[in-house]
């Protein structure tokens, strides 16, 4: 695993646990983990549970007895690590947006197609996919109980950086993080309705605002939080904010949906508010995460007299993922999708089968976030979203 932070964490636990929560044809071992600081991965391999831990993650790519790497890091390496990694022999698991660049991401989705033919697997980490009550979702979509989808509405609502005296970390310098929130969570409920809804995208009108313009720069710059530097004579140094503070935006998919989505850090009191809720000719499905073991579902085909939205409690043996788990009603975590995602990309390379969302499939959300930045751009007028090149989706 490359980067031990928020990320390298939650994958961490997920490693740690899924051989001892479902029942897999492969033994997943913990080999080793890479940092840029060495006394710092040292000390993130001992509570992480790695056996060894480096500082160059090109070692862990020549290594023999790696069979698999996991790309934990800002988005400004991913493409270099990954596709060395594939190009090594290695399955690849990397975090999202899969990349920072469109050129990036094509040939991530190239470099995976060329290993593929090798039986060299590749999965990228839209971890929310994996909540239980949104893969339910997704098949409830499919058996067609809410209908012919009509609209598709999402926000993905954070306010960590509402404070304007909150640093310069890396997701707001567009060399390290590509994009702002756009990028960051709203690839999230772009990859999350797409696959729900089995549409795609195909264009945008979009806004993005920067409402804090230029910060104070960090002492040291870690995920979510960090601490603003003290410049010289305490007045801190400032740097710009290269990227978007929110970016909303409506769409068309290939379907007939259409769709509003908004991604913001500013959305104050909202901390991680991922919602979606999907309106079909016979019935709605409705998701929020902090209610995450929660669907709401209205059937419009019951009797006018008994028709309301039912809470249903995504905890039981046949809801997805969940007979590995606990007794009906005791719910899960965040941390679970992460686990589910780790089992299924296991499973996959198991049996020799391609994992989901594939490169090519984030690929195709990447092109999405161009088409939203490039709308944008040209005030907000309507951006078709570039199709995938058939090479790659083959
Ligand atoms: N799936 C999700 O829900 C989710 C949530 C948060 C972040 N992410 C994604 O995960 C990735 C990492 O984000 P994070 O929140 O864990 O960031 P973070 O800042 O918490 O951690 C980044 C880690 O990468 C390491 N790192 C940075 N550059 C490196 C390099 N060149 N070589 C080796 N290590 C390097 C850092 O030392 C740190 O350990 C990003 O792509 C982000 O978009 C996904």
């Amino acid at each position: 695993m490359v980067g031990y932070a928020f990320m390298g964490a939650a994958h961490s636990q997920a490693w740690r646990t899924v051989n001892r929560v479902f029942d897999l044809p492969l033994h997943v071992r913990m080999t080793a983990v890479c940092g840029r600081d060495e006394a710092s991965v040292a000390a993130a391999a001992e509570r992480l549970g790695w056996d060894e831990h480096t500082t160059d993650w090109r070692s862990l790519v020549s290594r023999a007895d790696i069979d698999l790497i996991d790309v934990c890091t800002p988005g400004d390496s991913h493409a270099e690590i990954a596709i060395a990694a594939l190009a090594a022999g290695k399955h690849v698991l990397c975090e999202k947006p899969l990349a920072n660049t469109i050129a990036e991401a094509r040939e991530m989705a190239a470099a995976a197609v060329r290993a593929e033919a090798n039986g060299v697997r590749s999965m990228c980490g839209f971890n929310y996919r994996r909540v239980p009550a949104v893969t339910l979702m997704r098949r409830m979509v499919a058996d067609g109980r809410i209908g012919e989808i009509r609209h598709i509405r999402a926000a993905y609502l954070q306010d960590w950086i509402t404070d304007p005296q909150f640093p310069l970390v890396w997701r707001l310098q567009k060399d390290k993080a590509g994009s702002g929130a756009l990028g960051d969570i709203g690839a999230h409920i772009i990859d999350l309705t797409q696959f729900v809804t089995g549409q795609h995208i195909t264009g945008v009108t979009a806004l993005t605002e920067t409402f804090v313009k230029e910060r104070p720069l960090p002492q040291a710059s870690s995920g979510l939080s960090a601490a603003a530097g003290d410049g010289n004579g305490g007045t801190p140094a400032t740097g710009p904010v290269t990227v978007d503070d929110a970016a909303l935006f409506l769409a068309r998919l290939n379907g007939g949906a259409i769709a509003t989505y908004e991604a913001t850090r500013f959305a104050t009191g909202r901390k991680n508010g991922l919602r979606v809720e999907i309106n079909g000719s016979r019935g709605s499905v409705a998701f929020d995460f902090e209610r995450m073991n929660e669907l709401e579902f209205y059937d419009a085909t019951e009797p006018s007299d008994e028709q309301g939205f039912t809470r249903i409690l995504v905890t039981e043996p046949d809801h997805p993922y969940l007979s590995a788990w606990w007794p009906p009603g005791h719910g899960i975590g965040y941390e679970h999708a992460f686990t589910h995602q780790a089992r299924d990309l296991v499973e996959a390379i198991a049996a020799g089968s391609g994992p989901t969302p594939s490169f090519a499939d984030a690929l195709q959300v990447q092109l999405v976030l161009d088409a939203v930045i490039r709308s944008a751009e040209r005030g907000s007028g309507w951006t078709d979203v570039e199709p995938i090149l058939a090479e790659v989706a083959a």
